[in-house]
């Protein structure tokens, strides 16, 4: 079975060729990160114009690199929610264009159920039931996978998401856009234990993460820095290392995440741990994860990086488990949604069609 999964929801505009959910014919991203680079951030209005332009050459792409044709194919899945919703709208329009020209079944995607269906793409697919983390610059979440359409949200951040943290201290320290990469890079060599940044912990039981403090306490530290260089350079040459403090916020995040989900495990013995979304690209937190499963005799599973970041391969990879699962496709009335918690989404599947 060959689905083709398109993906928009932020600053990446994807397309992806699927045989059977778990073997990648292509995988075509045009990457807008340069664009939003000059802003800090991504700027919705000017992501909607570029997927605008990019999505139909990255769908022709995606179906020339796998060497097929609209007519070989068995189904177009699309993300639909969440996201920013005029970019995911150019997504969710090219793909219900394509569906009825072509008459093909068209599956409704959640992005963060996609994030996860990335781990199917590995040699080794996780077994339902299973615990994932999805950490992304929008989300942050402890979710139980009971199957690839049941889904029990045990935990997520009450303030902002890992990656944003990871975004925002990264352009306080001047390394510019997305952070989340460029402070995993400026770590190296860095001791983690320099700085005691706070991690919150909401107690037994309560597997929500927080990270609004341990963003506040780097940004505090930073501005005292930035005194120091201005009125006292020589403290500033003292105290301030830059990997020493990304290696120690990084640090901080890393561990608050590990503990939360392998707490949320423990209380669910003997299940596989995902790691899933952009955050799952950085190299602390998977040494940690997997250290920590080895210890507990958990499999860890973790997608490499380019399958972490925004792409439609695991699209692709979601829209055949939803096609083997017997879901409905959608009709013509699908629309984009910005915010859909993923169980919200998983239990009115039936609704989209
Ligand atoms: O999943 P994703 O590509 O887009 C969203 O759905 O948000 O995740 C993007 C986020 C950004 O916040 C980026 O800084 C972060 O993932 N990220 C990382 C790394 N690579 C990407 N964070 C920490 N370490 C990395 N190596
Ligand atoms: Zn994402």
């Amino acid at each position: 079975m060959y689905i083709l999964g398109i993906e928009s929801s932020c600053d990446e505009t994807a397309a992806a060729v699927i045989k059977d959910g778990r073997e990648i014919y292509s995988n075509i991203i045009a990457s807008q990160i340069d664009i939003h680079k000059v802003y800090g951030g991504v700027v919705p209005e000017i992501a909607s114009r570029h997927h605008l332009d990019g999505i139909l050459p990255v769908i022709y792409e995606s179906l020339s690199e796998a060497d097929i044709t609209l007519a070989d194919l068995d189904g177009i899945a699309v993300t639909f929610a969440p996201g920013l919703v005029g970019a995911l709208l150019v997504g969710v329009a090219s793909a219900k264009g394509l569906a009825l020209a072509t008459g093909l079944p068209l599956y409704p995607v959640h992005h963060i159920a996609a994030h996860i269906a990335a781990s199917f793409l590995l040699d080794q697919a996780p077994q339902t039931p299973f615990i994932s983390l999805v950490v992304s610059g929008g989300h942050s979440h402890i979710i139980r996978v009971v199957s690839m359409t049941e889904y029990e949200i045990l935990g997520s951040t009450r303030d902002d998401a890992a990656g944003e943290a990871f975004d925002k201290v990264a352009r306080a320290v001047g390394l510019g856009y997305p952070g989340g990469p460029l402070i995993d890079q400026a770590s190296t060599g860095g001791n983690p234990r320099a700085i005691r940044f706070p991690e919150t912990d909401f107690g037994d039981g309560n597997f929500d993460y927080s990270f609004s403090g341990v963003k506040t306490a780097a940004l505090n530290y930073l501005n005292q820095m930035e005194q120091y260089r201005s009125r006292k350079p020589e403290l500033y040459e003292k105290y301030f290392n830059l990997a020493d403090f990304c290696a120690s916020f990084q640090f901080a995040i890393t561990h608050a995440l590990t503990r939360q989900l392998m707490e949320a495990a423990a209380a669910y013995p003997s299940e596989d741990i995902i790691l899933a979304g952009g955050v799952a690209a950085n190299r602390s937190l998977r040494t940690a994860l997997e250290a920590a499963c080895m210890e507990t005799g958990r499999r860890f599973i973790c997608p490499p990086p380019q399958l972490c970041t925004d792409n439609a391969a695991m699209v692709g990879a979601l829209g055949y488990q939803l096609a083997i699962a017997g879901v409905e496709p959608a009709t013509g009335r699908l629309d984009a949604i910005a915010n859909l918690p993923i169980d919200i989404w998983a239990k009115n599947l039936k609704y989209l069609s």
